[in-house]
């Protein structure tokens, strides 16, 4: 499975941890974030991962950015993905299971990397439920 991956200056270290740890477990990751930690724009980054995942050059993606939430809302703006941001391990596989998010954005200032690990893993690992969670996510797309 191929996963983008893409940050702002606030989540160098833990695209860098986690881009080894996935890469470690088989995945193929594709760099589409800063690796700088100079300040910069997390749109100029976020629109090129909601474009790889749109058009299926990767399968899923992953973005950090300080609280996730520029991410979030960039990412959001493409019709083609549904970003979830997850804190808690809970929700990581929540997100998965009732949302079936494609990218998975974390807050990179506000949780441990251990948390990140746990989160992903949790994401990764499960499954969309469908049902009526299918005919939720079949309503989102704007007209
Ligand atoms: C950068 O300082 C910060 O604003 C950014 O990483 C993110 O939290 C925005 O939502």
């Amino acid at each position: 499975m191929k996963i983008g991956i893409c940050n702002d200056h606030a989540g160098v270290d833990y695209k860098f941890d986690l881009v080894k740890y996935l890469t470690d477990k088989g995945y193929e990751m594709v760099n589409f974030g800063t690796d700088s930690k100079e300040s910069m724009d997390y749109p100029d980054v976020a629109h090129l991962l909601a474009e790889a995942v749109e058009s299926g050059k990767v399968d899923l993606g992953i973005a950090f950015c300080g609280t996730g939430n520029g991410m979030a809302m960039t990412l959001n703006k493409h019709q083609g993905i549904r970003a979830g941001l997850a804190w808690s391990e809970e929700i990581g596989e929540l997100v998965k299971q009732h949302n079936n998010a494609n990218v998975l954005v974390m807050p990179a200032r506000f949780i441990p990397f251990e948390e990140v690990v746990r989160i992903t893993d949790a994401w990764l690992e499960s499954s969309f439920e469908g049902g009526r969670h299918q005919r939720r996510i079949d309503k989102i797309p704007c007209k």
